[in-house]
């Protein structure tokens, strides 16, 4: 499948389009877009590589904000004017997850945000940040939460030590909510200009993973020998072996994503032997994205949001994610 061919997710005439705007029915609310924000996931799943059995033709992104337009009958939750964010499993409320909820994500079995309007139930939208702009609150449904999840629902403390690999939306979401709780972090990149930003940041260490292959020696000297707290893995198959070897003997990998690859060997008994604790981590719940905006809140956290392209741009900016050059989040405005 080419890329870019967007017509074949039932886009074409979307933006511009003169469509009748639709009604919300009975709990549900009628949402005008302001912005939106591209994730990793997204590529995979316009290049055909996510689910090979997503039901053709469909909306595609899952993270968007906007302003609710219209109320249907029996909406106590929401009203009109508020600013609100998609929850990235609609089905995912709270406690832990489900077939049910899996099944419920933007953009998998039900269409996405890439629209000007769109209708949600009322509990599957959660009310964003106020000092946030619309392209910043945009990146918090899948990157901000999964970063929450990981970390913070993981039980990360002060003094901890967190291990970044890359600098992708995930990651510097991890960066920010390490920082919250007083905990240090260990930045991986492919870019040194990236490593002096992410120190900027506030990163204590950064290591260039193309120039350093072996990273993983170099985040145990960083740690007198002992390795991380936790590692918010993104790399997947192609850097867990070395994410084995840089944890703590009793630490914390999350398994988050495949930026290296979802083939490889891995020997389990690495983490067997260092008794340490893998969790897979499927963004979060709706919980968890509303403890998340009240720590964003209160700490005033931005969200680091690389570029803003217009909505009509928005095969560029998915090649822009494509390249790998942004630092953060990528986010279009309507
Ligand atoms: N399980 C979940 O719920 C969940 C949720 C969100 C994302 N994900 C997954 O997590 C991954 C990251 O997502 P994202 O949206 O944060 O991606 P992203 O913003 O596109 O991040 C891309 C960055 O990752 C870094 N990277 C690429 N290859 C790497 C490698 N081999 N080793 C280390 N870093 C590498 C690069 O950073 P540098 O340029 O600095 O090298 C690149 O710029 C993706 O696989 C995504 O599908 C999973």
């Amino acid at each position: 499948m080419q890329v870019f061919e967007l017509q074949k997710f039932g886009l074409d005439g979307l933006i511009g389009s003169d469509r009748a705007i639709p009604i919300p029915g009975y709990g549900e609310v009628l949402v005008k877009l302001k912005a939106v924000s591209l994730n990793y996931r997204d590529l995979l799943i316009i290049k055909g590589l996510y689910n090979p059995n997503l039901p053709l033709p469909i909306i595609p992104l899952s993270d968007g904000v906007g302003e609710v337009v219209k109320v249907g009958e029996n909406v106590t939750k929401v009203q009109t004017g508020d600013r609100v964010a998609s929850i990235f499993m609609q089905d995912w409320l709270s406690g832990h997850l489900s077939k049910k909820a899996a099944k419920s994500a933007l953009c998998g079995e039900i269409n996405g945000v890439l629209a000007e309007y769109v209708i949600f139930p009322e509990d599957s939208i959660v009310s964003v940040p106020q000092h946030l702009t619309d392209a910043e609150a945009a990146t918090l449904p899948c990157a901000g939460v999964t970063a929450w999840n990981a970390l913070i629902e993981g039980g990360l403390k002060p003094g901890d030590t967190v291990l970044i690999l890359g600098t992708g939306g995930v990651s510097l979401f991890s960066l920010q909510f390490a920082q919250i709780v007083g905990a240090r972090v260990i930045a991986t990149s492919s870019s040194e200009e990236k490593l002096v930003r992410v120190k900027e940041l506030g990163a204590f260490a950064g290591i260039n993973y193309q120039t350093n292959p072996h990273w993983e020696k170099e985040v145990l000297s960083l740690t007198e020998g002992v390795g991380v707290d936790y590692i918010v893995e993104v790399g997947g198959a192609g850097t867990l072996a070395k994410s084995l070897k840089a944890v703590r003997f009793g630490g914390n990998i999350s398994l988050i994503g495949v930026l290296a690859g979802t083939q490889a060997q891995v020997n389990p008994l690495l983490a067997v032997m260092k008794g340490v604790s893998i969790r897979g981590i499927y963004v979060g719940s709706k919980t968890m994205f509303t403890a998340m905006n009240k720590a964003i809140a209160h700490n005033q956290i931005h969200p680091i949001v690389d570029r803003t392209f217009p909505i009509t741009e928005i095969v560029s900016a998915l090649k822009y994610l494509e390249s790998g050059s942004h630092f953060g989040k990528i986010s279009l405005i309507f």
